[in-house]
């Protein structure tokens, strides 16, 4: 028996490639993942097709892809990190965190979230290691979206050092220096010390790296403090409030910044009767998170060990 194709239906030139290949698909039985998957060739196609890569320029792409798994493990992420440096994870965070119902926006969980952290006092510091930094006082509420205010929120909370490193980086850092766990009060309110953090770069010793490179890009982050804020029947916010200029906040290389979530830092020369044990210089930051209605959700800790 025959069994050849007729010769119409067989690729002949480049056009015919794409709906050779969706037409294949078509009895995916997964609506959402056909939806996914045939979007996800028509755009790769048009890519390829726009571009026209040099069989060298396609070999380079594969080796790249290859690296990219390649290079990541327990303690480092480089999918999540090129995705990161390319504005994908931003865009997925907005799509799904729009912020159009009052709620604080969200940013990256980034790759130095470790969980567990020590449960804190109202008041107490997450500095467990001395450092030549700022002091910084973090305060404010935590409101539902009608502005009331969440007794026993949660707010787990993290950032790097004045250094720019986080803990689980630097050997000279105390066990979980500058992360804790924070409950908010009866009128839904948390006050943390803290120091005042410093930027940092991504990791640049991978495949990311060299792409900042080509792009004569900053590898810098401007400052943050990483907050998880949750309570029950509210969705779980991952966020981080900003600390450093507008310039640093424009050209962070993950895309992170946002207007919303810029925290107004206020330096204090001289001592302030709220916190009249407080030695000046120090910084105050007062920020009031926005819960929106929702079913709380806990992040897994991106890494398992030590971050590279
Ligand atoms: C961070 O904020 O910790 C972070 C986010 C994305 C990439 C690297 C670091
Ligand atoms: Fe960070």
């Amino acid at each position: 028996m025959n069994t050849r194709v007729p010769p119409q239906r067989l690729i002949a030139t480049e056009d015919d490639v794409t709906p050779m290949v969706l037409a294949a698909m078509d009895q995916t039985t997964d609506p959402r993942f056909k939806e996914i998957i045939t979007s996800l060739v028509r755009h790769l196609h048009a890519f390829i097709q726009e571009v026209r890569p040099t069989e060298e320029e396609y070999e380079r792409g594969l080796q790249i892809l290859n690296a990219i798994g390649q290079q990541t493990d327990d303690t480092h992420n480089e999918a999540v990190l090129i995705c990161d440096v390319l504005g994908a994870s931003t865009l997925i965070d907005l799509i799904n965190n729009d912020g159009m119902q009052g709620e604080t926006m969200s940013a990256l969980l980034g790759p130095f979230y470790r969980g567990n952290a020590p449960h804190c006092g109202h008041g107490e510091s997450i500095a467990r290691s001395s450092t030549s930094g700022d002091p910084l006082i973090l305060k404010g509420r935590v409101l539902d979206v009608n502005g009331a205010p969440i007794a026993g929120a949660k707010l787990d909370v993290w950032q790097a050092s004045p250094d720019g490193l986080y803990e689980n980086q630097d050997r000279e850092q105390d066990d979980f220096n500058l992360r804790g766990l924070f409950t908010t009060n009866k009128d839904g309110e948390y006050l943390i010390r803290t120091t005042k953090p410093a930027g940092y770069p991504v990791p640049v010793h991978t495949t990311t790296g060299a792409l900042l490179r080509a792009q004569n890009r900053t590898p810098m982050r401007p400052a943050h403090v990483h907050f998880i804020v949750s309570a029950p029947e509210h969705k779980t916010l991952v966020t981080q409030i900003f600390s450093d200029t507008d310039e640093a906040m424009i050209s962070d290389v993950v895309f992170g910044a946002k207007e919303q979530i810029a925290g107004d830092l206020q330096r204090h020369d001289t001592p302030m009767a709220d916190y009249p044990d407080q030695v000046p210089p120090f910084y105050t930051c007062t920020y009031d998170f926005i819960l929106k209605p929702g079913v709380p959700t806990f992040p897994e800790p991106p890494i398992k060990g030590k971050v590279s």
